[in-house]
């Protein structure tokens, strides 16, 4: 008789223990673990395998110079993207690494030819794809941060002020998708509980 598959196990948990946590103590990362987070960043799935997507590690003074000029920029905008900003660069100034993701538009360029599909539905379609398969490097990435026992959290507001923040990144051709501090959490929290599976799901 075949035995029952385990309904809990290791990486089931580290999904369920993970949330973001924006304040971080000075407590180092080591480059092993940058290592091992980048490589299972790296293991996600992507649109015919075209792995479109660049990591970008920030640490010591780059990482207080990103924080400045996303305190800088947010003077530009108005509450609440402005504390937003600002919430997000001290995220960024606390942590002692951080871990910023680009994509590169490779799909975008070689899609058409790949998949053989017109022009004028090309470009929608590649970066759309783009942006999901780099969606599932980033999941990977908190994924494996938190199974080391590292806290993260995913910056999405900075796409506000994406020019300057690739540019800074020496990623001007990319297209943003997320910048990740990335460390030992200040204090433990549980994170916000999630709505229940029937407002999400439905059977046919
Ligand atoms: C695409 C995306 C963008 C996000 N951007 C931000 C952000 O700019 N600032 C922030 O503090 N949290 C950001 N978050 C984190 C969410 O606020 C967080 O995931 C959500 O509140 C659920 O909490 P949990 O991650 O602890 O489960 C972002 C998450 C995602 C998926």
């Amino acid at each position: 008789m075949s035995e029952k598959p385990s309904l809990t196990n290791p990486t089931l948990e580290t999904i369920r223990r993970r949330h973001s946590i924006r304040q971080f103590s000075e407590e180092a990362v080591s480059e092993e673990e940058i290592k091992t987070i980048l490589e299972a960043a790296n293991q996600a799935p992507s649109a015919h395998n075209q792995q479109s997507w660049h990591f970008v590690v920030v640490r010591g003074d780059k990482r207080l110079e990103l924080s400045e000029l996303v305190v800088e920029k947010s003077r530009d905008y108005p509450k609440p993207s402005s504390s937003l900003l600002r919430m997000a660069a001290r995220s960024i100034a606390s942590a002692p690494v951080t871990i910023a993701v680009a994509n590169t538009g490779d799909l975008i360029e070689h899609g058409t030819e790949l998949f053989k599909v017109e022009r004028e539905v090309a470009f929608d379609f590649f970066r759309t794809m783009e942006i999901q398969s780099s969606a599932a490097a980033v999941e990977n990435l908190l994924l494996a941060a938190t199974s080391l026992g590292l806290a993260s959290v995913w910056l999405g507001v900075l796409f506000l002020i994406k020019e300057e923040v690739l540019d800074f990144l020496g990623e001007p051709g990319g297209e943003f998708m997320a910048v990740i501090p990335i460390g030992h959490a200040l204090k433990e929290s549980s994170g916000p509980s999630k709505k229940s599976l029937e407002y999400a799901v439905r059977r046919l």
